[in-house]
């Protein structure tokens, strides 16, 4: 048995609370079954997501202390413009105060009614500003993507004959951007090969189509990259990045999960594309040089980066999750696999299945492992659907119980505790049934939502 090994050592902690199951019960009937909802102060193992959790280096600490603040022309911006520079080999840079913002921007300035957008997969927010927007999202997987258990080490890839019949049928014009998210988050963390990036692109600029990456997990993709792609094994994480990097005209990211802080941006090569988007950047961000982020973010961040370059730093959240996967594996729970990257995926239609999927299986879940053991995951299923044009329920293609594993927080016995408790539910999966809606956002309905059970 392989046990992963810390290449870390902890100096800042933060206490826990295991609070009784009548607090859980009454904590998560309080938020509406929804664990978004939760309270921290009620919460053991929190595993609701990587995103501005995961535990930040003595190296960033210190670099926020010399922070450089000011409303324009920061030196702490041009410290992290230089660094975006060296590691993704783009010109431009522009700020934002997360992913999302990004995607706004984006959105507004790319896709117009009645336009395309083909990804390897959606992600919530993503889908959400692109068809506010008046477009129209088209995921292009492989048929490997949604297979539950496999050994295909790249799930998270592009068809490439699909998308070259969608452009032959769509035609070019109709395609705002093609985007690639790598790693992938909504299948299970799976990655992208730099091979398929290589030829995304080639296809892309055939047909002068904009090539974007949405880079948020970047730091999983390089580790599968290096060590399940032939051709990466003897290149730096540095060489992986600048040859992902290299294949995509514009590259944005949330830095809550890539560079370990907070904030986000843009990056690319074209002038034309910089000019528009940076008016943007200044109408709902801030101005240029800080965009929506404080200086220490962005000097976190500038230091995060260069740490995503260092192999013991990218290989503890993969490791950590294979290592959970494997033991849930063993028990028979079913699990995604291979591992990915972001969290132990747990397949909630086979877990649960006597709940039908309209009664949201994975939401239900994450109730029940909340209740039965502190540990607060996140809903990856119908919840996390938008409804169709005409109301009725979008189910998705999985159903999935995500566990985050953010980077460098948890220990090894704590991962031990959390696999004890799901196995523990699995073998008395009988007890949970399904959830309804009884109050239901019309936009991005999984984060404020509340349900009962039916
Ligand atoms: N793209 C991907 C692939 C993401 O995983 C996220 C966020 C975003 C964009 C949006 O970035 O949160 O900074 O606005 N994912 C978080 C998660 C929320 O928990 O999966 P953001």
């Amino acid at each position: 048995e392989s046990v992963p090994l810390e290449m870390h050592k902890v100096r800042i902690v933060q206490k826990l609370h295991l609070v009784p199951i009548e607090q859980r019960h009454a904590a998560i009937t309080e938020a509406g079954n929804n664990t978004f909802l939760l309270k921290n102060r009620d919460i053991f193992l929190d595993m609701l997501t990587d995103s501005g959790v995961n535990a930040m280096s003595d190296r960033q600490q210190a670099a926020m202390m010399v922070a450089d603040d000011s409303y324009a022309g920061s030196e702490t911006f041009y410290r992290l413009e230089e660094r975006i520079r060296e590691i993704f080999g783009t010109r431009y840079f522009l700020p934002a105060h997360q992913g999302r913002a990004c995607e706004n921007i984006l959105s507004q300035v790319l896709v117009r009614p009645g336009t395309i957008v083909p990804t390897n997969y959606h992600f919530t927010t993503t889908k959400a500003h692109i068809t506010l927007n008046g477009g129209t999202v088209e995921e292009i997987f492989t048929s490997d993507a949604l297979e539950v258990t496999s050994e295909k080490p790249f799930k998270g890839n592009m068809d490439l004959e699909k998308l070259r019949a969608l452009i032959a049928e769509q035609g070019a014009e109709r395609i705002a951007f093609v985007r690639c998210e790598a790693g992938t988050n909504l299948i299970g963390g799976q990655p992208v090969s730099l091979q398929n990036m290589r030829d995304v692109g080639r296809i892309c600029r055939e047909h002068g189509i904009l090539a974007v990456l949405d880079a948020s997990l970047l730091a999983d993709n390089l580790y599968f990259n290096k060590i399940r792609e032939a051709e990466c094994r003897d290149m730096s994480l540095r060489e992986i990045t600048r040859a992902v990097a290299d294949q995509y005209d514009l590259i944005y990211f949330s830095a809550r999960k890539l560079g370990c802080a907070r904030g986000g941006g843009i990056c690319m090569n074209s002038e034309d594309l910089y000019k528009t988007i940076r008016e943007k950047i200044t109408l709902y961000e801030g101005f240029l040089t800080y965009g929506g982020m404080s200086v220490r973010e962005i000097e976190a961040i500038t230091v995060g980066l260069e740490e995503t370059m260092d192999m013991d730093m990218v290989s503890q959240g993969p490791q950590f999750i294979r290592f959970m996967v494997e033991e849930l594996a063993r028990k028979g729970v079913p699990v995604i696999t291979p591992p990915g990257g972001l969290g132990c995926h747990i397949d909630a239609r086979a877990f649960l299945s006597h709940v039908p999927q309209a009664e949201y299986p994975a939401g239900a879940l994450g109730s029940a492992l909340y209740l039965v053991g502190g540990v607060r995951g996140m809903e990856r299923g119908t919840l996390s659907e938008q409804r169709n044009p005409d109301g009725s329920e979008k189910l998705a293609d999985m159903e999935l119980l995500r566990l985050a594993l953010p980077r460098r927080v948890f220990t090894m016995s704590q991962v031990k505790y959390a696999v004890d408790r799901i196995v523990w539910l699995y073998e008395n999966r009988r007890m949970v049934g399904g959830l309804r809606f009884v109050e239901e956002p019309s936009i991005l309905r999984f984060f404020f939502g509340r349900l009962v059970p039916t």
